[in-house]
């Protein structure tokens, strides 16, 4: 059975936290690993530029992105790892696919219309602010996927609605020019793969609530110390199902340790004491990685090389299709 092909993207807009850990790096991480899947992961650069224009914040973050994967195990000899900047295939096949593109499909994408409503909201032009980047965002997203006709894509809910818009591009193209792209479904991780932050919202960095994965020992501790939880005094019964010290232990805990957890907060453990087990086992798992990742922000150039043999991997498998594609549309060489 030919195998299936999950491919991911990254945007290289922040620095990694514990919510992308869980929801994303780590999930992605073990899939990469199975025999049957044929694994793409990419930096989404230039998704990135749409929503910062700071250069040496893009640069910072693709830095350290690529440096998390790599540190928390991604194994490249299996998958492919590379920037999406780096495969001009990529910006080429986003032409062929905005040119059958409607726009009325993109006026439905709920984060362009979230930017017009804001705008309105704030009696502003409907347009303010607005890019081409942000209103072809979907189109760029479906040339990354598209490309390397991905079977599963794993996404944020959030992120469904690109996805379906994916498809929507794909079948219009096939449509048109014959069957060339296989309809990309996307996978949603279960509930348990979205962490919560600080404050029991999302872990997330649009609300300022999270913990980063691989600063200090001691910026995690802090981290977690500024969890919030409720007034129960030690000896006091806490719920655990209501608690996001809980939580966040039972995404980094086997099945055996979170039961133990469970009896204690019955047993009424006090914040502080949960708290301080709750820093003890994730820094157990990321003490080896942080070292691995300071290791790696230490040498760029070391980065650079696995990058650079990446990117050759993913342009050798999409260049021929992307030739067939130009080929398709009556882009012929004349003979
Ligand atoms: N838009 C995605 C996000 O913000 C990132 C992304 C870009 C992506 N291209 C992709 C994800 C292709 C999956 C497939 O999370």
């Amino acid at each position: 059975m030919a195998k299936e092909i999950v491919l991911t993207g990254i945007t290289t807009s922040g620095t990694p936290h514990l919510g992308n850990y869980v929801g994303a790096i780590r999930p992605a991480i073990e899939a990469s690993r199975q025999d049957n899947t044929d694994a793409y992961f990419f930096m989404a650069d230039y998704h990135a530029l749409i929503k910062c224009q700071d250069p040496a914040r893009v640069q910072q973050s693709r830095q350290e992105i690529a440096a998390t994967w790599l540190a928390c195990g991604l194994d490249t000899d299996k998958a492919t790892f590379y920037r999406q900047s780096d495969i001009p295939e990529i910006a080429e096949l986003n032409w062929l696919l905005t040119c059958v593109t409607s726009k009325g499909l993109m006026n439905r994408a709920h984060a362009y219309k979230g930017a017009v409503d804001a705008n309105l909201a704030d009696s502003q032009d409907p347009d303010f602010g607005i890019t081409m980047g942000l209103f072809c965002y979907p189109v760029l997203m479906a040339a990354d996927i598209l490309a390397f006709n991905a079977n599963k894509v794993p996404v944020g809910r959030d992120q469904i609605q690109h996805i379906e818009m994916a498809r929507d591009i794909a079948g219009r193209f096939n449509h048109l020019f014959g069957q060339h792209f296989t309809l990309p479904e996307a996978v949603v991780g279960e509930e348990g793969s979205i962490l919560k932050g600080l404050d029991g919202r999302k872990m997330s960095k649009s609300y300022n609530n999270t913990i980063p994965l691989f600063d200090t020992e001691k910026k995690l501790q802090k981290g977690i110390n500024k969890i919030k939880t409720n007034l129960l005094e030690p000896g006091e019964a806490k719920d655990p199902n209501d608690s996001t010290v809980f939580d966040i232990y039972k995404a980094f805990a086997t099945p055996e340790q979170t039961a133990e957890m469970r009896q204690k907060f019955a047993d009424g453990i006090a914040w502080g004491q949960a708290k301080k087990e709750l820093f003890e086992l994730i820094n157990g798992q990321l003490a080896e990685p942080r070292e691995k990742y300071l290791e790696l922000m230490a040498n760029p150039a070391q980065v650079e090389e696995i990058l650079q043999a990446g990117a050759e991997k993913a342009r050798a498998r999409v260049r021929g299709f992307i030739s067939d594609l130009r080929n398709a549309v009556g882009l012929v060489n004349f003979k």
